[in-house]
């Protein structure tokens, strides 16, 4: 049985310019799927696509509502079909307490990582249920969201717990519909987002090193297709190399 095969299915995935996002949109075309590579920076996408069969590139901010709502009409208007969506998209700024916070760091990050999870969650749910599609939705939290909350990141930390919270909490709406909604928790992962930050977090993972994006391409799959994963519903899968087994508060 080809348990991974998502030939005929077709997935939305945020944040597809960059890091994980552009690694998510590769793996699930290498397993057949139709991507739709949405972000801020079309450019990137656009290239992207030449580099990848059956993909399209989408416009999305996910901080703002009327492009995801203008983003869902281009999509109804086409014709596509989502029976996957990835909620990948996300920033990661310093909120230090004790600094001021002219950038306003706070509330950019709240209005990307968690309305805007928002905002995609509640199109693409309303997508699916209006065309009978049995989907599945995967939301990028962080292990500082859940046991290893960051220092001088408290929106960021938040804003990853919420993540985690929504997806348990709207399992009730969902899967009487038969949508899947689950999270995934990475710990740090080669990212433009890690930036120079490696020789200060190596210390503190039990593994030893860093991993490319490729390290979630099994679990991507896995919760992508619904004959692998047909009965997972509202759960948060921590992959991170054993940093939340200290479970303490760390940072610089
Ligand atoms: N790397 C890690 O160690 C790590 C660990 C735990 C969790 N995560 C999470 O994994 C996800 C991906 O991070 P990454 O490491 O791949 O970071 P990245 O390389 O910086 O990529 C972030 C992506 O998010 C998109 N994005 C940001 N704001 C957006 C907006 N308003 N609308 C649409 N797209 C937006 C960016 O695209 P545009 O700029 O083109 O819009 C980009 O494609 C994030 O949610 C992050 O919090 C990462």
């Amino acid at each position: 049985m080809q348990f991974f095969d998502l030939k005929n299915k077709t997935a939305l995935i945020t944040g597809a310019s960059s890091g994980l996002g552009e690694q998510f949109a590769r793996i699930l075309s290498a397993a057949g799927a139709r991507v739709i590579l949405s972000g801020r920076r079309l450019d990137k996408l656009t290239a992207l696509v030449q580099d990848l069969k059956n993909a399209y590139p989408l416009e999305m901010d996910v901080a703002s509502k009327s492009s995801v709502q203008r983003a869902f009409e281009t999509l109804e208007t086409k014709g596509e079909k989502i029976d996957i969506c990835i909620n990948n998209a996300g920033i990661a700024l310093e909120t230090s307490l004790f600094d001021s916070d002219d950038q306003n760091n706070f509330e950019n990050i709240l209005k990307t990582n968690v309305m805007g999870v928002w905002h995609v969650t509640k199109a693409v749910a309303n997508h699916m249920k209006k065309n009978n599609i049995q989907g599945s939705i995967i939301n990028i939290g962080s292990v500082n969201g859940d046991r290893v909350p960051a220092l001088h990141g408290a929106a960021y930390s938040l804003s990853k717990a919420a993540v985690i919270h929504l997806t348990k909490t709207l399992v009730g709406e969902l899967a009487p519909l038969k949508i899947r909604i689950n999270c995934i928790s990475p710990g740090w992962i080669k990212t433009p987002m890690l930036g120079s930050n490696a020789h200060k977090v190596i210390p503190h993972i039990p593994y030893g090193d860093i991993p490319e994006p490729d390290s979630l391409d099994g679990l991507i799959l896995y919760l992508a297709s619904n004959k692998a994963s047909k009965y997972v519903q509202g759960a948060c899968f921590t992959i991170d190399g054993g940093i939340s087994w200290g479970g303490k508060s760390w940072g610089d």
